[in-house]
């Protein structure tokens, strides 16, 4: 299971590479617009924040195949270290994903609402697919079962694309979408963090402090 920070803003970005287990950092128009800064600079400075041994996704905005190899080209060019392209999962798109991946740029199929659309980019060549969870469970749809769908394409067809899940609103989701197979999973930072927060866990912590100190006295902090 790998995680990635699904964000553009740079103190959530170099405080949770700090904190967790961070594989890279998701962006998307929407996210990088919210920064109101240069998208280059603004790209850049997430890449020095978290090195360039973890991917960092960038999404492509052309209209056709051919401007998106374009953009793709140019953003591999400009940005050091891994970078993976976003690509929509449009008919563009699709043709889009086979140019670019021979071209040998690790491509992420995004936008993804059905098991069809994750499957045919996968044959196109994509790297990962995003299925997009709480936007396809907003359309009366279920974004669960359509990961657990792609899990078992994927296994049936041997495709070595692997399935980054995206759109969050609850932990109950990722949970989820990791037992359904998932192979990583792209979190909001205010999601992150809930990831592990459990209120019995910081009154155990408190308690076990309390008989330490009440034992080896008030000033023993730490075991060195
Ligand atoms: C990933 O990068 C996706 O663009 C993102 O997770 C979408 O999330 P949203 O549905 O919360 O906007």
């Amino acid at each position: 299971m790998r995680l990635y920070i699904d964000s553009a803003n740079l103190e959530q970005i170099a405080y949770l590479n700090d904190y967790f287990p961070i594989a890279g950092v998701t962006t998307n128009p929407s996210i990088i617009v919210k920064e109101k800064k240069p998208y280059m600079e603004l790209l850049k400075e997430i890449r020095g924040i978290i090195g360039e041994e973890k991917e960092l996704f960038v999404q492509l905005i052309g209209d056709t195949a051919e401007e998106m190899m374009a953009e793709a080209q140019y953003i591999n060019r400009a940005i050091a270290g891994k970078v993976v392209v976003k690509i929509p999962v449009t008919t563009e798109g699709i043709k889009a994903i086979k140019l670019i991946s021979a071209y040998k740029i690790p491509v992420l199929a995004t936008t993804i609402y059905t098991s069809m659309q994750a499957l045919t980019a996968s044959m196109a060549g994509a790297d990962y697919v995003a299925p997009y969870v709480n936007r396809i469970d907003n359309l009366t749809g279920n974004g669960i079962k359509v990961v657990q769908e792609i899990s078992e394409l994927f296994s049936a067809y041997n495709c070595k694309t692997k399935i980054l899940a995206a759109s969050f609103k609850n932990v109950q989701q990722v949970h989820d979408v990791c037992l359904a197979g998932a192979h990583s999973v792209t979190v909001s930072a205010e999601l992150m963090g809930k990831l592990i927060d459990f209120p019995s866990t910081n009154a155990d912590v408190a308690a076990f402090k309390k008989q330490w100190q009440g034992y080896y006295g008030m000033d023993k902090q730490s075991l060195n």
